[in-house]
């Protein structure tokens, strides 16, 4: 008597979990990612973020305007350096700046110039900066 009962509560139990699942993937895709970037805004800003880290970094020091790359202006990292642009907007993977702070880069040597390189997630910011569109924000 006792097992039946319980299996009267746990069958309908199931039933109602499963229909709710199939109720909500209905409406909305279960695998759709959680947007990265808030609606009408980026998450990191130019001038507050991104340049800081040129300074804090010594990149502006080397890259300050006396020939080759400048990393004063969005503009200057769009018209880049001896190997084209630094930065590809939204494709951060494709971009010289980030290629250039990871371990083995494509040409030379990493930055900045006998190091320390840059905390995994300081290039974060930049990745972030560059994959939200490289603003001028
Ligand atoms: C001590 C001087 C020095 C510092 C500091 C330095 N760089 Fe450089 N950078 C160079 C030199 C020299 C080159 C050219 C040779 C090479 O590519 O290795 C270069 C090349 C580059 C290039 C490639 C430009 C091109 O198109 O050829 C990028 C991008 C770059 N640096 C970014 C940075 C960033 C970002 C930082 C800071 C994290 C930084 N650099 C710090 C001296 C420096």
């Amino acid at each position: 008597m006792k097992l039946p009962t319980r299996l009267g509560l746990f069958i309908p139990l199931l039933a109602l979990i499963l229909l709710g699942g199939c109720k909500d993937s209905g409406t909305e895709p279960q695998d759709t990612p959680a947007p990265v970037v808030p609606p009408g805004g980026t998450t990191i800003s130019f001038s507050q973020r991104v340049r800081p880290i040129f300074q804090r970094h010594g990149c502006a020091g080397c890259h300050g305007g006396s020939g080759g790359l400048t990393v004063g202006t969005v503009a200057q990292l769009l018209a880049g350096g001896d190997h084209g642009p630094a930065i590809v907007a939204g494709q951060a993977d494709n971009s010289n700046l980030i290629k250039k702070v990871l371990a083995s880069p494509p040409f030379g040597s990493r930055m900045p110039v006998g190091g320390p390189y840059l905390p995994d997630t300081t290039i974060a910011v930049l990745r972030t900066w560059i994959n939200e569109g490289a603003l001028n924000n």
